[in-house]
């Protein structure tokens, strides 16, 4: 619930300023020709300000929360059809502040990224453990029960060909500035792999992307990037700054050419 259509609007405007000076030509380059691929998520409102703000520098717009059905009476929601009017075609689901504020659980993601998917959408799917399940050692358990009731079988192939992306947000580190150590992602994207070449087989879980989400800034972004099974980033607090969002994608650019 931030950036709504003015401060949208003036993220633009100093964005493609900060661009212009803290982003490399070929980091400019990967993200317009989706080698290195930029989303934001604004909320509802603000989705079309930013799909014209930013759609000629090869940003993606996506939408934070839509509804599994395609119409009806579901007052309140919004509909894949209708993102689709503002040529939207990318949303979040499963993030653990709809879990935890607004009755999301893994049936109800799983029938929103499972409708989406069919919708013809492309969906980043949060997953994550609290502190009191990491603290009990139950990272992984939980990591899989969200997986199990999360996902269902067809998604194998959406995960090959990248429509879904995964995202490892462990909920203790969500705004709060305690970043997962660069080894505790990587345990934790490990065990994701694995789980998704176990269902899937190898050739889903080796084209599957997995982003970390959890107090990523400018200063920890590098090292997370560098975990042979972080493939980028789901950013909140960080990407709301425009000079600090353009600072990231340089990051992850100069990261795309080494790796
Ligand atoms: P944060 O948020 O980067 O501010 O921790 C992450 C998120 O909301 O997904």
């Amino acid at each position: 619930m931030n950036h709504g259509i003015d401060a949208t609007r003036m993220f633009a405007g100093q964005f493609i300023q900060s661009v212009d000076l803290k982003v490399s030509s070929p980091t400019k380059e990967a993200i317009h020709t989706q080698m290195l691929k930029a989303w934001v998520f604004p909320p509802m409102l603000s989705l079309a300000e930013a799909q014209v703000a930013l759609f000629q520098m090869g940003i993606k717009v996506g939408a934070q929360n839509v509804h599994f059905e395609e119409k009806g009476a579901f007052t309140g929601e919004i509909s894949v059809p209708m993102i689709k009017d503002l040529h939207i075609y990318l949303t979040l689901v499963g993030h653990s502040e709809r879990r935890q504020y607004f009755g999301e659980t893994n049936l109800t993601a799983l029938k929103r990224a499972d409708s989406h998917l069919k919708q013809g959408c492309k969906v980043v799917y949060c997953i994550g453990e609290s502190k009191d399940e990491r603290l009990a050692d139950r990272t992984n358990e939980i990591l899989k029960q969200q997986l199990d009731e999360g996902l269902n079988q067809e998604m194998g192939e959406a995960l090959e060909d990248q429509r879904l992306v995964l995202a490892y947000e462990p909920v203790w580190a969500i705004g709060t500035g305690l970043t997962a150590s660069p080894a505790q992602a990587e345990d934790a994207h490990h065990f994701i792999r694995q789980y998704i070449e176990n269902r899937y087989g190898k050739k889903s879980s080796m084209k599957a992307v997995i982003l970390y989400g959890g107090s990523v800034t400018t200063e920890n972004f590098k090292a997370l990037l560098e975990c042979p099974n972080v493939d980028g980033g789901l950013v909140g607090g960080a990407s709301l700054n425009p000079d600090s969002y353009a600072k990231l994608l340089e990051i992850a650019g100069s990261a795309l050419r080494q790796s």
